[in-house]
């Protein structure tokens, strides 16, 4: 299938376009590299042993994605995630967010329509469900208000995808609930870039090993769960980037039988707390975080699993590599920096 990622050059977008090509598909990539670079093209290409086909330019621009889909005829599917992602960020900057995440979704669905394009998948987050009432999170669970302007644009779009769907029953779309991606590509050439001091806390937990931070702060060790840090479900970039091609493949499979609008949960199903994955890296890579315990970060949900059931019997997709094997992926990359 030829495919566009937007997003492409991106953490999670890197990773799924080199999983398209060892699947055997053509990814077109398009991306603005907002928060990218375009060497990130050449390392998948390395990676690979095919360069793939990219556009720079912004997926709002109604006219330069118009004009991919006019160069490149006959996309099969869409993977979107373009989208800007800073929790922080998006508070101060409500707008960007809102123009940039929806403003994106609205542009790839007229062009989808314009095209003929039926499939599409996109990226949206565990945010969704907030402070689950349990765990592990089904996908029954309600969604909860957004905390942050980040969030709700991903519950924005989930709703558009519903309602489009409806109104253009040719498309089908799956929006995938990502839990929290973590680690690299094993081969250690591409991975997470954060921009600046990194919020997510895997990149602070490599900086910090690495010297380039001083020490961590483990935000609150008085939540209510065993060893009273936050637990998540912490997911391989690379098991969430397959889980990509595994919902394409059921999309183009099941035809015109999919649902034409559905949401799953990419997880692994585990929870992990924020000191034993400090433990971990600390057994994995023999080089210990230096960190202090700090007060709670301000929004911060105490515990967040997925049951990914429902992407087992859908997509016959489950994680494979453990929350070790991307705290040495992690570490890998981080040290090739
Ligand atoms: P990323 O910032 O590394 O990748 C996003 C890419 O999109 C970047 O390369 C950026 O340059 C590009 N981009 C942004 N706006 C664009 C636009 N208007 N036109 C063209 N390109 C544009 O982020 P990521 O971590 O790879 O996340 C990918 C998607 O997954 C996002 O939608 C994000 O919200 C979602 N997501 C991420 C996480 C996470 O923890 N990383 C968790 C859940 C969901
Ligand atoms: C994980 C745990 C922190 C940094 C965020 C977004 C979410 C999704 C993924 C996109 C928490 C603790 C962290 C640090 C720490 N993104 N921590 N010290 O908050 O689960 O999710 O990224 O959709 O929307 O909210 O991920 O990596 O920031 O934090 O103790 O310096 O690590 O308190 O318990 P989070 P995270």
């Amino acid at each position: 299938m030829k495919i566009l990622v937007t997003g492409g050059a991106g953490y999670i977008g890197s990773h799924t376009v080199v999983e398209l090509f060892a699947a055997g598909h053509t990814p077109v990539i398009v991306d603005d590299l907002s928060n990218s670079h375009e060497w990130i093209i050449d390392r998948i290409a390395e990676i690979s042993g095919k360069k793939p086909l990219f556009y720079k330019g912004d997926c709002t621009d109604m006219k330069f994605l118009s004009d991919v889909f006019v160069k490149e005829s006959s996309i099969d599917g869409a993977i979107h995630f373009a989208a800007f992602k800073a929790v922080g960020e998006s508070i101060e900057k409500p707008l960007e967010y809102y123009r940039n995440n929806i403003n994106s979704l609205l542009t790839l669905l007229d062009v989808a329509v314009e095209n003929n394009m039926h499939n599409i998948v996109f990226s949206s987050s565990a945010t969704v469900y907030g402070e689950p009432e349990s765990n592990p999170i089904t996908e029954d669970a309600p969604r909860q208000e957004a905390t942050c302007p980040y969030g709700n644009t991903k519950s924005i779009a989930e709703d558009i995808l519903r309602d489009t769907t409806v109104a253009y029953p040719q498309i089908h779309a799956i929006a995938l609930r990502y839990f929290n991606p973590i680690g690299a590509h094993p081969s250690g050439r591409i991975g997470e870039l954060p921009n600046g001091v990194p919020n997510n806390l895997v990149p602070y937990v490599t900086q910090a090993a690495a010297g380039k931070r001083d020490e961590l702060t483990v935000f609150g060790d008085d939540y209510a769960t065993p060893d009273g840090t936050c637990m998540r479900d912490f997911i391989h970039v690379v098991d969430l980037a397959q889980a990509h091609i595994r919902t394409l493949e059921y999309l183009q499979e099941q035809s015109k039988n999919a649902k034409h609008y559905d949401y799953i949960n990419i997880g692994t199903g585990t929870g992990t707390s924020v000191l034993d994955l400090l433990t971990t890296f600390k057994k994995v890579n023999k080089i210990a975080v230096p960190y202090k315990i700090g007060p709670r970060r301000a929004g911060d949900i105490k515990k967040c699993w997925a049951n990914a059931t429902k992407a087992k019997k859908l997509l016959n997709w489950q994680a494979k590599l453990t929350v070790a094997d991307a705290l040495k992926d992690a570490w890998r990359w981080e040290q090739s920096l």
